[in-house]
């Protein structure tokens, strides 16, 4: 299974990915990975020999320009599934209708509480005493596309939004990896997910 992984930031779920797809009984390589910035996540692929592409908002007049640019970048690879993994863009219609069902994002908590940019945040701010992590099919929402795997995490009552998100993270990379894994031996079948 080839996939390409798109990130914004600092690239630790990018990261572990890499690293388990290095055992080639993993059957799936990341072909490449894409940024919307020059992410610090980024170096990850260059260690691991992986190609890379930026493809800045900045640079263009609309968001569907950017997003058929990025678009472009991706299928030059050919990937059989895209991943966002700390992919802080929304991507326009046309994006995810061109890719989907084969497109996936992992958020930071139990959706379809707390979606969007803040979602560690926005737990802590409600009190919340258990918040998790989200893997789901990307659809033209935000964060709102069937689910396809779920796990919880406690929130501990001194959490700072740092302490949450870490904890978050360690179950988060476990989940990825293994969503990852069982899509490329189709335990998971994305299609039936999707319609
Ligand atoms: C992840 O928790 C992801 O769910 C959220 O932002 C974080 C990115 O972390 N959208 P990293 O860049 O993979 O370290």
């Amino acid at each position: 299974l080839s996939v390409v992984v798109l990130i914004s930031g600092s690239g630790s779920n990018l990261r572990a990915l890499l690293e388990a797809t290095e055992n080639p009984l993993f059957g799936a390589k990341i072909v490449a990975v894409g940024s919307d910035n020059a992410a610090d996540g980024l170096a990850h692929a260059e260690q691991f020999g992986v190609p890379t592409f930026v493809v800045s908002p900045g640079s263009f007049d609309t968001r569907e320009n950017w997003a058929n640019v990025l678009l472009a970048n991706i299928n030059h690879f050919k990937p059989d599934l895209v991943v966002l993994a700390g992919f802080m863009r929304i991507l326009p219609g046309n994006f995810v209708s061109a890719l989907s069902p084969n497109l996936i994002n992992t958020h930071p908590s139990l959706l379809p509480a707390f979606p969007g940019a803040h979602a560690v945040r926005d737990a802590l701010a409600a009190g919340a005493q258990v918040s998790g992590v989200t893997i789901h099919v990307v659809d033209e929402g935000v964060d709102t596309g069937p689910h396809i795997a779920q796990a919880s995490v406690p929130v501990l009552a001194d959490d700072s939004e740092y302490d949450l998100h870490e904890r978050i993270k360690v179950v988060e990379r476990e989940l990825l990896i293994a969503t990852v894994k069982d899509i490329a031996n189709k335990k998971i079948h994305l299609p039936s997910l999707a319609k």
